[in-house]
């Protein structure tokens, strides 16, 4: 599992140090290639020697080679891992990593760490319960570190409590667990039938194929690594496996494999068939050796039961069946022709026209063939090979569970026409299936609920964009997030949008594991995230309808504002980040005050009566876009604070612009006044209202 992967290890002066040399053993068993990096306290307790023989890289302690005066680069190292392990992590350490204290390559080599760290204190019980060491470890887990806690049991000190550092084994469990975290596949049981089958003849003699079982094998390999429960069917082969996480049954004929698939079918999420299966079998096989007894011979065959259609009839909407097909001509015609009949999810289909391709040998050139088309990969060996497929199974797999969502929540949405976007760019070195597959929850929560039971034409859909920016991302499902909400209505007629509402909330916090369901029932505010997501959409759309009708979005907007004070009577954290004036409950305080009923009656007049109808009547829409900059100066005397006032000024500057770009001077004057009142950091650009001329 660790295989390739390029670790740090930190190891600081604390009697625990001696395990580093097991720590280091365990992880190079496991394929890892380990850096160690030691404090100068580190060199008491063991040596570099020790440390650099097991890991077979000169140990790290110094800035600088005493010899030769090289520079020790704890960038490069930086860049270089795919994770840093500090164990042990005395107290010292773990305050000047808190407090970026960077006196030593160690500190300095975790403050330039680009990979996931690692933090396993290891201390006397006091020191590890003090107020100071807890702060601490609190900071380094807020910067996204991964501490492991120390155990409890006999100290150095002959003391007896919590401070003991976590066992080499249970930490390198820990860090397999962290590579192997977001993979579809954990936890997934997996049947692979691979091999061919003998069909007896008689005693000595079978009815027999050329496969070697390789791919087969690969397969199970590769889904077992990717953290899947395997049971491994093979027929007569001559391969080993030795991964625990597979379960091999040993059969010879195609019925025996068949009694072996079909009783753990039914527990399994996926199957993978990709034995050589004989079509017949001797109708009878001879007790005995059989003589040459004539010049001809005759065997009478008799058909086999066929597993993978016979799966295919039982699987249901909720497991993936893969087959593989290997064929002589008309491959692709063929191949479709299988995944149809034995309704299979996808096939494999390996062609002997093709050179490399097949049973005898290591490579395989194949296909991968759904309903929906084809994709061809080049010459691989067998195990890469097997990587495409097992992907292209996690793929799936993250497909089916969103299918498999309440219809609830799939019911198609009529409201908005949303974009999600994640991006996770600013977060080093995760593993970032977790954010595709957070992505897509947070398109099909927005997009496929239903929010309102009003029926939206195709051009009244308001236009979302929601756009979170991952600030930093713990393996235990943490986010730390901001949200750019943007949203517009389209203006009849036209073929543009207007702004209605735009706001960057800096800080939302939540928990989200992969395949996590995001589900929002109302007033529940357990998940903070689908809260404050159903918290924009109600205002988003409360504010839409305002805009279709004078006041017609409260029923929404009031929704919004109970997700608001809910979160507010709870206490919850999460929800008032911001502070001050301007967060999401005085977003939503502000536009629900009854001083700024002006601003919600603008909504009708600007959007509906304004933009609407100048569309069709220039005058008579400007005429209603000014009585609402009317509304607007009303709002904005009662309450100059309010965020709406300036929000429908800031992004709505240069349409403003243009709809005065012809109107009276009058009318010029009068609205260039009450706007540069309102917003004054834009006057230069009502200014420019005043230069337009008619
Ligand atoms: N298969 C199976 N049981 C069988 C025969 C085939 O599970 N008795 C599976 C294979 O493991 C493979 C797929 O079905 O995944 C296609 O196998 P193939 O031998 O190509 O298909 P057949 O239906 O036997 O067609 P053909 O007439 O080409 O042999």
């Amino acid at each position: 599992m660790l295989k390739g992967k390029n670790i740090v290890l930190g190891v600081t002066g604390s009697i625990a140090a001696y395990k580093a040399a097991l720590l280091v053993r365990l992880l190079v068993k496991e394929g890892a290639d380990v850096q160690v990096v030691m404090t100068p306290a580190a060199k008491e307790f063991i040596t570099p020697l020790t440390l650099s023989t097991l890991s077979g890289h000169p140990v790290l302690c110094d800035f600088f080679h005493s010899e030769s005066g090289a520079w020790n680069s704890h960038v490069e190292l930086g860049l270089w891992a795919d994770a840093m392990i500090v164990a042990p992590a005395t107290a010292s350490t773990i305050g000047k990593m808190a407090g970026g204290v960077a006196d030593n390559l160690l500190v300095t080599t975790y403050l330039s760490m680009k990979a996931p760290v690692f933090i396993a204190p290891a201390m006397d019980l006091d020191m590890y319960a003090h107020p100071s060491t807890q702060r601490n470890i609190e900071v380094l887990k807020g910067y996204g570190n991964h501490i492991i806690e120390a155990a409890a049991g006999e100290l150095a000190s002959h003391l007896c409590g919590k401070g003991r550092m976590e066992e080499p084994a249970a930490i390198v469990e820990r860090l397999k667990d962290f590579f192997l975290g977001n993979s579809a596949l954990v936890g997934k049981k997996v049947l692979v039938t691979a091999g061919p089958t003998y069909e007896k003849i008689d005693p000595v003699r079978f009815i027999g194929n050329y496969s070697s079982g390789k791919m087969g094998f690969a397969i199970a390999e590769e889904c077992a690594a990717k953290g899947a429960d395997v049971t491994l069917v093979a027929g007569p082969v001559s391969l080993e496996c030795n991964n625990p996480k597979i379960k091999r049954v040993d059969v010879e004929s195609a019925r025996e494999m068949y009694d072996a698939a079909m009783a753990v079918f039914p527990t399994c999420d996926v199957a993978v068939l990709s034995a050589a299966v004989a079509d017949y079998r001797p109708a009878e096989c001879a007790p005995v050796k059989m003589k040459r007894t004539a010049d001809d011979m005759c065997i009478e065959l008799t058909p086999n039961s066929d597993i993978a259609a016979s799966l295919g009839a039982i699987k249901g909407d909720g497991r993936l069946l893969v087959g593989f097909a290997l064929e002589t001509n008309n491959a692709e015609e063929n191949a479709r022709l299988k995944l149809k009949k034995k309704n299979l999810d996808f096939i494999v289909l390996n062609s002997l026209e093709d050179k490399g391709a097949g049973f005898a040998c290591d490579t395989n050139k194949v296909s991968i063939i759904d309903k929906d088309g084809k994709s061809d990969f080049p010459l691989k060996s067998k195990k890469e090979v097997a990587k495409d497929i097992v992907a292209h199974i996690s793929r799936l797999l993250v497909v089916l569970a969103f299918m498999l969502l309440p219809l609830s929540a799939s019911a198609e949405g009529e409201e908005l026409n949303a974009n999600v976007t994640l991006n996770a760019s600013k977060v080093q070195g995760s593993n970032t299936e977790v954010f595709t597959q957070l992505e897509e929850s947070l398109k099909a929560f927005v997009n496929d609920r239903k929010w309102t039971t009003n029926v939206y034409e195709e051009n009244e859909r308001i236009n979302c964009n929601f756009t979170f920016v991952v600030n930093s991302y713990a393996n235990d499902g943490s986010f730390d997030c901001s949200l750019m909400v943007q949203a517009s209505r389209p203006v009849y007629g036209a073929s543009y949008s207007s702004t209605l509402f735009q706001y960057e909330d800096k800080s939302i916090k939540f928990k989200y594991q992969p395949f996590d369901r995001l589900e929002f029932i109302e007033e529940n505010l357990d998940n903070n995230l689908t809260a404050v997501i159903a918290f924009y959409v109600y205002m988003i759309i409360g504010m839409d309808l305002d805009s279709m009708g004078e006041l017609g979005g409260s029923e929404f907007l009031n929704k919004a504002l109970t997700i608001a004070n809910n979160a507010q009577n709870l206490g919850d954290a999460g929800w008032r980040v911001v502070g001050g004036s301007n967060n999401r409950y005085s977003i939503i305080d502000d536009y629900m005050n009854g001083a700024m009923e002006p601003v919600r009656k603008l909504m009708y007049k600007y959007h509906r009566l304004g933009l609407d109808t100048m569309f069709k009547n220039a005058d008579e829409g400007r005429k209603a876009i000014t009585e609402s900059m009317a509304l607007l100066k009303k709002a904005y005397e009662d309450r100059p604070m309010a965020y709406f006032t300036k929000l429908l000024t800031e992004y709505k500057v240069d349409e403003i612009v243009n709809i005065y770009s012809k109107c009276t001077p009058d009318e010029k004057k009068s609205v260039v006044e009450i706007l540069s009142n309102i917003n004054p950091s834009l006057s230069s650009e009502w200014e420019k209202i005043k230069r337009n001329n008619n």
